[in-house]
């Protein structure tokens, strides 16, 4: 039928070309930069400003972060191939959650909660590291 194909024409091509890695990150960022950007606007709101760093986080390390890691995969793609990049994606969106739910437990008066902000935080940091040798591989 013409309006389908009028349909068809008008939607954008998927992105398959890209790698896997980027994919995922860059999918994983857009979701942290919903989730900072509702956390900002409920502080801005009740001018409780308690979970300062837990959107500092969630937008600098999830949105800013991941978004920035999964356009390096999509202009480096052979940095993206690979068990470095593959510890990378999984440490970094398995660390970052821990990390900054464990954060806003501990700043909602859960002091229990401090040592899964340091196993997120390392989780992180190490998959960053992966990410940082995957990249330094191909240039
Ligand atoms: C709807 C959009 C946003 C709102 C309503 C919002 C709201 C807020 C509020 C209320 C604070 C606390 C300010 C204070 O303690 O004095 C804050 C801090 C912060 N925001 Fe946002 N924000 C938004 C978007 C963003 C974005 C897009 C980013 C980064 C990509 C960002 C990064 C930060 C950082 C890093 C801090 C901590 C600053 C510091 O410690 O001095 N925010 N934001
Ligand atoms: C493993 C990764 C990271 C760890 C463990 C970490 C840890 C910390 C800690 C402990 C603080 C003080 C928090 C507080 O006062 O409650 C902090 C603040 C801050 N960090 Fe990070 N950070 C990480 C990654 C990042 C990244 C990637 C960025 C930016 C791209 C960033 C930007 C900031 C900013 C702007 C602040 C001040 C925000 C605030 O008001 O709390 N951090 N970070």
């Amino acid at each position: 039928m013409a309006s389908t194909s009028v349909e068809t024409s008008l939607r954008p091509a998927r992105s398959s070309a890209l790698p896997r890695a980027a994919r995922i990150q860059l999918g994983s960022s857009l979701l942290w930069m919903l989730a900072g950007l509702a956390i900002g606007l409920g502080m801005a709101a009740s001018g409780d400003f308690a979970l300062r760093s837990v959107h500092a986080h969630v937008q600098l390390l999830g949105w800013v972060t991941l978004c920035l890691t999964g356009l390096t995969y999509a202009v480096l793609p052979r940095a993206a191939e690979g068990a470095l990049a593959r510890w990378h994606v999984v440490l970094h969106n398995l660390g970052l959650p821990v990390m900054v739910a464990a954060l806003a437990a501990y700043h909602s008066g859960v002091p229990a909660a401090e040592p899964f902000i340091a196993l997120g935080s390392v989780a992180a940091f190490a998959g960053l590291l992966a990410f940082a040798l995957a990249v330094r591989r191909v240039l």
